[in-house]
């Protein structure tokens, strides 16, 4: 299963004997595609440009974000902001679970877009640092101090957005709550139930 951000890749993979792809629109937490194609239109796109099954991703945090990719052509749904902030996620710390928790969809910004690996993060005084750096010409060997795992690892580990940065996607402006994984499924699955329930004229 190959993760893809644009047409042209999930043909390469296909090509190449993948046997699903994840398509990930631009909406997502952590790395992205370069084309900033969102969910909406990447997941038709893709359904209709491959034979093999087609897993949405990006944005996607609740029952209607799942029936949304179905309807979209989508065989299933990749969730990864959202599982961030459930009990279960015990690699993150008590404050990326909160700084989740009280983001909205307004408060991620991409950054490492000049090194062309562009990828969603809080908004935080560290990710507009790395911006700053990156807007005035800062190459890969001035920046990845700051860009590496270790000071992603600080800030899941802590939860102190003064020394590292978190990934996350904009559908931080739907997590309201860190649930367990079985309470968050059944909430979807409320939600999945009740739509396909609905009388449609
Ligand atoms: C904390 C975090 C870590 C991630 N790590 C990886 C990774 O190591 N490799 C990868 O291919 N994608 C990674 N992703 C991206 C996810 O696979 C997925 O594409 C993305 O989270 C989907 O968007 P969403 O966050 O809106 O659900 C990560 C995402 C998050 C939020």
């Amino acid at each position: 299963m190959v993760l893809v951000a644009d047409v042209r890749q999930a043909q390469k993979a296909e090509s190449l004997g993948a046997d699903a792809v994840i398509a990930v629109g631009q909406e997502g937490g952590g790395h992205l595609g370069r084309t900033d194609t969102g969910t909406f239109v990447l997941i038709p796109r893709v359904v209709d440009s491959v034979s093999i099954p087609v897993i949405a991703s990006g944005g996607i945090g609740d029952g209607r974000g799942l029936i949304a990719a179905l309807a979209l052509g989508a065989e299933g749904i990749e969730m990864g902001t959202r599982f961030i902030a459930t009990k279960e996620c015990v690699l993150a710390s008590q404050g990326y679970k909160n700084d989740l928790i009280s983001a909205q969809e307004t408060d991620t910004v991409v950054i490492k877009r000049t090194l062309k690996t562009p990828g969603r993060v809080l908004n935080s005084e560290y990710a507009n640092k790395i911006l700053e750096l990156e807007a005035q010409g800062y190459d890969y060997q001035a920046l990845k101090d700051y860009v590496s795992g270790e000071t992603n690892k600080k800030y899941i580990n802590t939860g102190d957005s003064s020394i590292g940065y978190g990934w996350a996607g904009q559908v931080v402006g739907l997590i309201d709550d860190s649930p367990s994984v079985q309470e968050l499924f059944d909430r979807m699955m409320v939600q999945v139930n009740d739509f396909y329930n609905k009388e449609i004229i």
